[in-house]
């Protein structure tokens, strides 16, 4: 289809500027998984002289959202966080993650503070796939080999404090 980041950050404002909601939301995560397999677009972002974990490609300037680019080179595993009061998509470009959500076992009393959870479900995020976690949705990544993603944020996620969760195991948290 010939996805150029231009025209991709276009159509996302176009999207959010209409609806900013989970609707809005989910049709820009339709998007992101055409443009996930489109040669054009990984071609543009995906050099071979892109080999950082984190890049901002776009920051949109009236609504907020930004567009990022990760390249990881080896396994790791994050704890369990939400964004704060934002949203996010992460797009599989090259490799596999496997996702995990959680809920609350302990929730903290404020924003600020890390609570307990337990892991409701994991599932694999493959090459042109997409998922939304909406604002609070628990979640943590784990890649064993070298990955790449495109992920939209609600907001550039670099200016908030991010907090991270202990997790319980299931039998461990009556
Ligand atoms: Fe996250």
């Amino acid at each position: 289809m010939g996805y150029t980041l231009k025209k991709f950050a276009s159509e996302c404002h176009e999207i959010l500027a209409a609806d900013p909601g989970v609707d809005g939301r989910e049709k820009l995560r339709d998007l992101l998984k055409r443009v996930l397999v489109d040669s054009t677009f990984v071609a543009e972002n995906f050099s071979e002289s892109n080999d950082a974990p984190r890049s901002i490609l776009y920051e949109d300037d009236k609504l907020g959202f930004a567009i990022c680019s990760h390249v990881y080179k080896r396994e790791a595993m994050s704890k369990p966080h939400a964004h704060g009061a934002h949203w996010a998509i992460y797009g599989q470009v090259a490799g596999q993650t496997e996702m995990f959500d959680y809920e609350f076992v302990d929730a903290p009393a404020t924003d600020d503070d890390s609570g307990t959870c337990r892991a409701t479900r994991s599932y694999v995020l493959k090459p042109g796939d997409a998922h939304l976690y909406n604002v609070g949705d628990l979640h943590a990544p784990r890649r064993e080999g070298a990955t790449k993603l495109v992920r939209v944020e609600g907001m550039n996620l670099d200016k908030i404090k991010r907090v991270y969760h202990e997790e319980v195991k299931a039998d461990a948290a009556d």
